[in-house]
């Protein structure tokens, strides 16, 4: 199976509409989307997917931001694409994330930050199906 990634498109993105330039980007890369949904997620969903940050400061916060609107939920695959999404997000406190990254450019809050990405392989694994059925994901097509 190609390396893939998770890539969410937050409530702040959304709102500020910043979908259709953040896919732009991607596009513009070169980089292959296999999967891509609109959805708002549950109280449920957020808890499994921000599972590592129970009990931090932040965790109520974060969860309530998650759920507050509709978010787009992306699989991208190809060679190293983990560590080229981390890239192409910038880094998590918008006043180190360097200009050209989706947060350099669009984000100045460190809970609302426009797009999540995966860390590493195995967490994209279990990310990715948290939010996709395997049949949504069309893997081995063109484009
Ligand atoms: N110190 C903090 N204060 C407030 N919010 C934070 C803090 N650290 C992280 N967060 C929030 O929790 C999210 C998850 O934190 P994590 O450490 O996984 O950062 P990340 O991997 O860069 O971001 P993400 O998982 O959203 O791609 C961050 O995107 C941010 O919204
Ligand atoms: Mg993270």
């Amino acid at each position: 199976m190609p390396e893939q990634t998770f890539l969410m498109i937050k409530p702040d993105g959304v709102k500020r509409k910043l979908v259709g330039d953040i896919l732009i980007r991607l596009e513009k890369k070169g980089l292959k989307i296999a999967a891509m949904k609109m959805l708002q997620i549950t109280k449920e969903l957020a808890e499994l997917h921000y599972n590592e940050h129970r009990g931090k400061e932040f965790y109520e916060e974060l969860i309530e931001f998650i759920t507050s609107g509709p978010v787009v939920a992306i699989v991208l695959e190809g060679e190293g694409i983990v560590k080229i999404i981390r890239n192409f997000a910038g880094k998590t406190n918008p006043k180190e994330a360097d200009c050209g990254t989706i947060r350099g450019d669009y984000a100045f809050d460190i809970t609302q930050n426009v797009i999540h990405t995966s860390d590493s392989i195995s967490s994209a694994q279990r990310e990715i199906i948290n939010f996709f059925k395997k049949s949504e994901i069309l893997s081995n097509t063109e484009g």
